[in-house]
């Protein structure tokens, strides 16, 4: 399905992204594998990870490069869109996927972990989506019309109703998915598609603590989490046959996929003139009277 197509895929060092690099690859496509390689914390650089990822595709006959950039550096970025077009000779499809977890409550989190969350999912898909889509546009306008271009998302159900140990993850989430938005209205007219997807999946972000007995491997029967689910999803988006899906938001595990419904607005109220502080009590008050306050969201808990 994408023979002769070229992929990046960012954080494909391990979890998540080593898999979905080693599935583009299977089904053709040339990869470059991008990993800054850091602890579970975003701290530290090793080339190892990615590299090893490289060896893994080409023993199985594909054709990768290694790039061991940071996703939400500048230079970094423009230098692995770069990478793919002037070694392979173009770029198809980015995958954006690379990150890190610094979960605390709102009230124990300190300036460095919210920055560096949002900095490195919220900002590394920034980066490489502006590099990449800049060159797709410039292809487009050469042609004089629509190329072949895909880019995915790596969000979390996190985004969809807050996560009350997370609120830098679930913030910076929100923005990829706002962000993804604005790419597929802003690039389908140059043939890129532009899609979200919510993966569950067990790797070191989810293997310890309270989500790893969730994500805990079944002594036997159908393993949920197994990462290798999440992939045919990312294999499928990135292919011509998914040119009509766009501006889409799936969560994807196990043997479900679920489409996300564009969010909608509850109740409308009138009022017989510009509101007041009073006119609101007496109309909303005996609304969310009935109701309870919101509680439930995708919580994991943090220290
Ligand atoms: N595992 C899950 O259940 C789950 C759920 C929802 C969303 N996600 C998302 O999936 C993605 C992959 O997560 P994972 O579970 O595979 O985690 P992981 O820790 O196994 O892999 C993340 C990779 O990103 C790399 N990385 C970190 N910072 C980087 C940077 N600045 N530049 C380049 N590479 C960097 C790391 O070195 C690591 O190899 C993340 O965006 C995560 O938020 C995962």
């Amino acid at each position: 399905m994408l023979q002769g197509k070229v992929a990046i895929v960012t954080g494909a060092g391990r979890g998540l992204g080593r898999v979905e690099a080693l599935e583009l690859a299977r089904l053709g496509a040339r990869v470059v594998v991008n990993d800054l390689g850091t602890r579970a914390d975003g701290s530290g650089k090793d080339e190892g990870p990615a590299e090893a990822v490289v060896e893994e595709i080409k023993k199985l006959g594909g054709e990768a490069l290694a790039h061991f950039g940071d996703v939400a550096d500048w230079n970094d970025a423009q230098a692995l869109i770069r990478k793919a077009i002037d070694e392979f000779g173009e770029l198809d499809i980015l995958v954006n996927n690379a990150g890190f977890l610094r979960d605390r409550m709102l009230f124990n989190m300190s300036e460095e972990d919210f920055d560096s969350v949002i900095r490195v999912h919220l900002k590394g898909h920034f980066c490489t989506m502006r590099f990449a889509t800049a060159y797709w546009r410039e292809q487009s306008k050469a042609k004089g019309g629509p190329i072949y271009a895909r880019l995915i998302s790596t969000a979390s159900e996190a985004f969809l109703f807050g996560s009350a140990g997370q609120p830098n993850y679930a913030a910076a989430k929100a923005g990829i998915v706002a962000m993804t938005m604005a790419a597929a209205q802003a690039c389908l007219r140059y043939g890129v598609t532009a899609n979200v997807i919510c993966p569950r999946a067990r790797t070191r972000m989810t293997d310890s603590g309270a989500l790893g007995a969730i994500f805990a491997q079944p002594e036997s029967g159908f393993d949920n989490f197994a990462p290798e689910h999440v992939t045919p999803l990312v294999g499928y988006l990135a292919s011509p046959e998914a040119e009509r899906i766009s501006g889409q938001v799936f969560i994807i595990w196990g043997k479900q996929l679920t489409v996300v419904g564009r969010p909608s607005t509850d109740t409308r109220f009138e009022n017989g003139d510009a509101w007041t502080v009073e006119s609101l009590h007496k109309q909303l008050g005996p609304h969310f009277e009935k109701l309870e306050p919101v509680k439930d969201g995708f919580s994991v808990p943090a220290a």
